[in-house]
């Protein structure tokens, strides 16, 4: 079934849907990290949990330049919407497995499919890139991110406690 639509996926060479017919979601280019950089500063800024650290959230929220140093060996897609962007994802192959990284969905569109096409994206250049796997990571404070994980048929497969920022984060995996 490599490169049909199964279960919202579709190639990484053709644009993904989300439910709204209108979304698309492609890889980016150079002349996207502005928006991309005001995307996240939108999610990060308002944070769902008002105790994330400072510095997490800082992290989160890159320059220009240090996205630019972000997409050095990992691919991003992007989803829009009457050509405004919604949504990242980044795709970081290596050893044979992919990580989806920098997952994020602006919080005004959220519940409309928007993080499913991204990830099926990201699932589909795995395949694509020959991996075996796909995982991801999210925070033990955001149910929603383990929510979307789950309806795409990850596993969860471990937490590492304190991880980062002195946060524990929920691993999930996905075999291909
Ligand atoms: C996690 C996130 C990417 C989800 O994006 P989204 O576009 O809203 O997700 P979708 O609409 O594709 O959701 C698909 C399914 O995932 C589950 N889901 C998504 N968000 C959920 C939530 N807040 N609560 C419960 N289930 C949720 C549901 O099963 C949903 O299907 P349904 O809407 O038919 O019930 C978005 O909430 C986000 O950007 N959060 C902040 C950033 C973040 O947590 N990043 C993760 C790494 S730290």
């Amino acid at each position: 079934m490599h490169g049909s639509d199964r279960g919202g996926e579709r190639t990484a060479s053709s644009p993904a849907k989300a439910s709204d017919p209108a979304v698309t979601v492609e890889r980016i280019t150079h002349q996207d990290v502005p928006e991309i950089c005001a995307l996240y500063r939108r999610v990060w800024e308002s944070p769902p949990n008002p105790g994330l650290s400072p510095e997490l959230v800082k992290s989160w929220q890159p320059s220009p330049l240090e996205f630019t140093s972000w997409m050095e060996g990992v691919t991003y897609f992007a989803a829009r919407r009457d050509g405004r962007l919604l949504g990242v994802v980044g795709c970081e192959v290596a050893e044979g497995n992919c990580h989806l990284v920098h997952l994020a969905v602006d919080p005004d569109a959220r519940r409309k499919g928007i993080g499913t096409a991204l990830l099926a994206a990201g699932v589909e250049w795995a395949r694509h890139a020959n991996a075996a796997q796909v995982w991801a990571d999210a925070l033990s404070r955001f149910p929603a991110a383990a929510a979307l994980y789950k309806h795409l048929g990850f596993t969860e497969c471990g937490t590492l406690h304190k991880h980062q920022w002195h946060e524990d984060v929920r691993l999930f995996e996905r075999i291909l």
